[in-house]
């Protein structure tokens, strides 16, 4: 570990009104895992689409293995071994998993110039597998969950064969039990000599599998240290440059009465069905592994998939045959992945924000600008969603603040029931506290909502009751204080088959 193999040393870059970057030095030696915290829109991205060639800085200089160079795309990136897994996935959705990692690569063409298939899908799943995934290659990536998405991203960029990774917020689709498999990929990784930059907001995470932490704040470094030398406080305050206060809101004050919904005998395998009710003003937070249906069940409720089993609404037996059933029920939905589902990216945040209102803010065919204009200055506040204005195209936001414009979308429909699927990932530590606040206040407004999270502290620091689900059924359910990180894992992952004897 003598010498650096990577120098970037004042590196500045500037966005029409933003400036995302100013005179970062940063330094990363061989066989190091490399944590980059911060904020969200603190410049992490940024300095990481620099180095692999996808943005070019305004000022500064990066040396690798002692020598400067110009990394102008990509490709140039790729071929000097640096590869990048963006927060964003960038796969395309009608190709196949094992078309997607090779896409483009002259090692599966045969000699005869043609694609060499077999050879390809080969070799794509021996990488999947190399990382502890078992998923069908030749599958289109559209019909692959984000979980599997997640691994060809990585796959693709250890196929070529990095002295630099990159992984931006890797962990952000995965659950803890998948994390941990990709932790043994990346120490792996690391006693072959690569040097890796971990992007996370999850400080267990840091602490778990980094050598060294670099902290960014508005654009600028504030430090680097040996994990050793650090703590999760002093990282805290860093970061955020105040103190955050409790994560969690008070939950004594929350009072639940009659029961808004009752889902019955709904059909989430073939094997079993799931029947539950929901209270007014309640936290109901679902817990699952990959596969155990929380998301399935949540997509039946909103009318997003079909199935047996009656749902009640204020104690009315009601249909609902599509997502614009359930929101005329006072329904509205936040789906985990705000890349496919969640946004229309070219759009900007005010257009983004105000989409499932437009009824309610416009006579007939005219939009009341103005009234758009404060619902999108209250959310921008409440969620302290970093932007230079209301017109950004929702592109250029940072990854956390993407995710805080999918929330503000559908805090605005002012719903009744509110389902949420992973609603703080990638979300910072300062701004999980506002949001935690703000969704305890809409509870105690009479807002109910049903959390769907891999992230267990923030299920059991949110949630008013607990279900646990494995394998189509509800196993277990954990009124407040019960449960606790290794009872939630255990009911979750334990078979069915022997629980039921
Ligand atoms: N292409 C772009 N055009 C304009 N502004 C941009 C662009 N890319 C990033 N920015 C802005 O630069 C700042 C830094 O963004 P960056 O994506 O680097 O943040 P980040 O630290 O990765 O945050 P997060 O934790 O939310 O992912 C933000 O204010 C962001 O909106
Ligand atoms: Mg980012």
């Amino acid at each position: 570990m003598d010498k650096p193999i990577l120098i970037m040393e004042g590196i500045t870059k500037e966005f029409p009104g933003v400036k995302a970057l100013d005179g970062v030095d940063f330094e990363l030696y061989p066989g190091e895992v490399h944590a980059l915290m911060g904020e969200n829109g603190a410049g992490k991205s940024t300095l990481m689409k620099i180095l692999s060639g996808v943005y070019q800085h305004t000022a500064g200089k990066i040396l690798l293995n002692e020598e400067e160079v110009t990394l102008n795309n990509p490709t140039v990136a790729q071929e000097l071994g640096i590869s990048i897994i963006h927060q964003e996935f960038n796969l395309f959705p009608n190709l196949s998993a094992a078309e997607n990692i090779f896409i483009d690569r002259k090692e599966i063409i045969s000699a005869s110039g043609k694609i060499n298939w077999s050879r390809m899908n080969a070799e794509a799943k021996a990488l999947t597998e190399s990382i502890g995934a078992d998923i069908d290659v030749r599958r289109e990536v559209q019909y692959l969950g984000v979980h599997s998405q997640q691994v060809i991203e990585i796959a693709k960029a250890l196929s070529f064969n990095a002295k630099i990774l990159i992984m931006d917020e890797p962990s952000a689709a995965l659950p803890e039990d998948e994390v941990q498999k990709m932790f043994d990929v990346v120490k792996q990784l690391r006693n072959n000599g690569v040097a890796i930059v971990y992007v996370s907001h999850r400080m267990n995470e840091i602490f778990k599998i980094a050598d060294k932490v670099t902290v960014l704040r508005d654009g600028g470094k504030v430090s680097t240290n040996k994990i050793t030398e650090t703590t999760e406080d002093q990282l805290i305050s860093e970061m955020v440059g105040k103190e955050v206060g409790d994560l969690y809101p008070d939950k004594t004050k929350r009072i639940f009465n009659e029961s808004v919904l009752n889902v019955n005998d709904f059909d989430i395998t073939s094997k079993h069905k799931v029947s539950f009710s929901l209270r007014r003003g309640e936290i109901l937070g679902f817990f699952g592994l990959v596969g155990s249906g929380t998301h399935t069940l949540a997509e039946r409720i909103f009318g997003l998939k079909k199935g047996k089993g009656t749902v009640e609404i204020n104690g009315k037996s009601i249909l609902i045959k599509n997502p614009k059933d359930a929101m005329k029920q006072g329904i509205a939905y936040l789906p985990p992945d705000r890349h496919r589902q969640g946004l229309v990216k070219e759009s900007s945040i005010r257009e983004n924000m105000t989409l499932p209102i437009l009824k309610r803010i416009s006579n007939g065919l005219i939009i009341d600008k103005k009234a758009e204009q404060v619902i999108n200055e209250e959310y921008i506040e409440k969620l302290s969603i970093k932007t230079p204005s209301q017109n950004q195209v929702v592109n250029l936001l940072s990854g956390g603040n993407q995710q805080k414009v999918v929330l503000a979308k559908w805090l605005t429909t002012k719903p009744d029931i509110l389902i949420m699927e992973e609603p703080t990932r990638g979300v910072d530590v300062g701004a999980k506290a506002e949001i935690y606040r703000l969704i305890n206040e809409l509870s105690l407004s009479g807002l109910s909502i049903i959390l769907i999270s891999t992230e267990m502290p923030e299920l059991i620091g949110m949630s008013d009751r607990i279900l646990v689900m494995n394998e189509g059924n509800i196993v277990n359910e954990f009124k407040n204080g019960e449960a606790d990180q290794q009872k939630l894992l255990k009911e979750a992952s334990n078979s069915i088959d022997k629980m039921v004897v």
